[in-house]
């Protein structure tokens, strides 16, 4: 199993980097004073989802702890099975319809099943329609006593100011190095994996503030370095790809050579190179092909060595502006998904289909 998945914290001690959130949290369940509409807003994999479910337990637990749940009674055995009926996830981006909240507010009447709160935590909330947020702002404005909302969201500025005016937000921030470092290596501890100071930082460094990417990156380095993670290797599987994979990569996408391109990335992939990095070196190399072809100065804005920058001239007059555009579009829309999905390889293959048969098009 996924580290990420592994070591979701499950009381509001085992949450890194959001002490101004936890604290009150806490605070709100010691003192009883609990709301029914909550904001989590803040950059991917930084701890919405896991801090809105231990907040769902939190409010139901017979005895909490500190305002955390025990994690022993009857309500927290309960709240603990994934799909229990009254923690509802709903996530907005594909049940964005004026129904689908049609729908919550009629079952928001129903009373809880033997616990105190229903929780409805409604993911990507930005992604409702204007109909469907209308709706949820009338559920909004009267709400049970027994129902709790909690919105979360990577992109706030999306949210009409009705429904941010009804909501407690909480803003969750870029977890620190320090502190990923810190979390990393109790981990490792527990998954007795070994890994040197240098390595640990680097890997924290990558995560860039969102702890399941450093998880994830922390994970497929481990499993590479089997159980021994050296300097040497994470940053051979870390760093940029050399330039060379990149010309090579960008020759078979000028010629549509898909099998060229299907053998590349399994050659990468038994290297043990980070795939989700590669795909951002691509969009990086299709834009450094683009200045190249736009700007007066490339050689300064790129600053490349002299050899090397006469390559990638070289390559940038086969392209067309439009399809280095294009790459760029397509590979950075990719790299997100690129972190999430299981299977990152087919997905980055798909990709480069995506980024060729695209080319296909315009030609016919
Ligand atoms: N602050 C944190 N402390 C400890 N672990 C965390 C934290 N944030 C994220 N994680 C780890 O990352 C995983 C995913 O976190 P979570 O689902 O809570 O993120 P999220 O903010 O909801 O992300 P998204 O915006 O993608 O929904 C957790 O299972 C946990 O392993
Ligand atoms: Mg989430
Ligand atoms: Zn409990």
């Amino acid at each position: 199993m996924a580290l990420y998945r592994t070591y979701r914290p499950r009381t509001f001690d085992e949450v890194i980097g959001q002490e101004h959130i936890t604290k009150t949290l806490e605070n709100m369940i010691m003192n009883g004073h609990i709301g029914h509409a909550y904001l989590f807003t803040g950059t991917r994999g930084t701890g919405k989802t896991s801090v809105a479910k231990i907040f769902a337990r939190a409010v139901n637990c017979l005895s909490p702890v500190h305002g955390s749940p025990c994690g022993k009674c009857a309500n927290c055995l309960k709240l603990q099975q994934d799909n229990d009926i009254n923690i509802i996830e709903m996530d907005a981006a594909s049940n964005n319809k004026v129904d689908d909240i049609r729908e919550i507010r009629e079952k928001v009447r129903f009373m809880p099943v033997d616990v105190k709160y229903k929780v409805y935590i409604i993911d990507e909330v930005h992604m409702l329609t204007d109909s469907a947020f209308n709706a949820l702002l009338k559920t909004l404005e009267e709400p049970p006593k027994h129902v709790i909302f909690i919105l979360a969201t990577t992109e706030v500025h999306k949210l009409p100011q009705t429904i941010l005016s009804r909501c407690v937000r909480f803003d969750f921030r870029l977890v620190s190095v320090s502190a990923l470092i810190e979390h990393l290596r109790k981990i490792f501890d527990k998954e007795k994996v070994e890994c040197d100071e240098e390595s640990l930082k680097l890997i924290a460094t990558a995560g860039e503030g969102s702890v399941r990417d450093t998880l994830s990156i922390a994970d497929s380095i481990a499993s590479y370095c089997q159980g021994k993670i050296t300097k040497e290797e994470t940053l051979r599987i870390l760093g940029t790809t050399d330039y060379n994979l990149n010309l090579e990569f960008f020759g078979y996408l000028k010629e549509r050579e898909v099998g060229g391109i299907l053998a590349l990335i399994d050659r990468m992939e038994k290297d043990g190179k980070n795939l989700a990095v590669f795909s951002k070196d691509v969009s990086r190399h299709a834009r450094n092909l683009l200045v190249i072809k736009t700007c007066e100065n490339a050689s300064k804005i790129l600053n490349l060595p002299d050899d090397v920058f006469a390559l990638f001239k070289q390559q940038a007059d086969t392209f067309d502006e439009k399809d280095l555009i294009r790459y760029m579009q397509v590979f950075s829309a990719a790299e997100n998904e690129l972190r999430y999905t299981l299977s990152v390889r087919l997905l980055l293959e798909t990709t480069c289909l995506t980024a060729i048969t695209g080319m296909d098009a315009k030609k016919n």
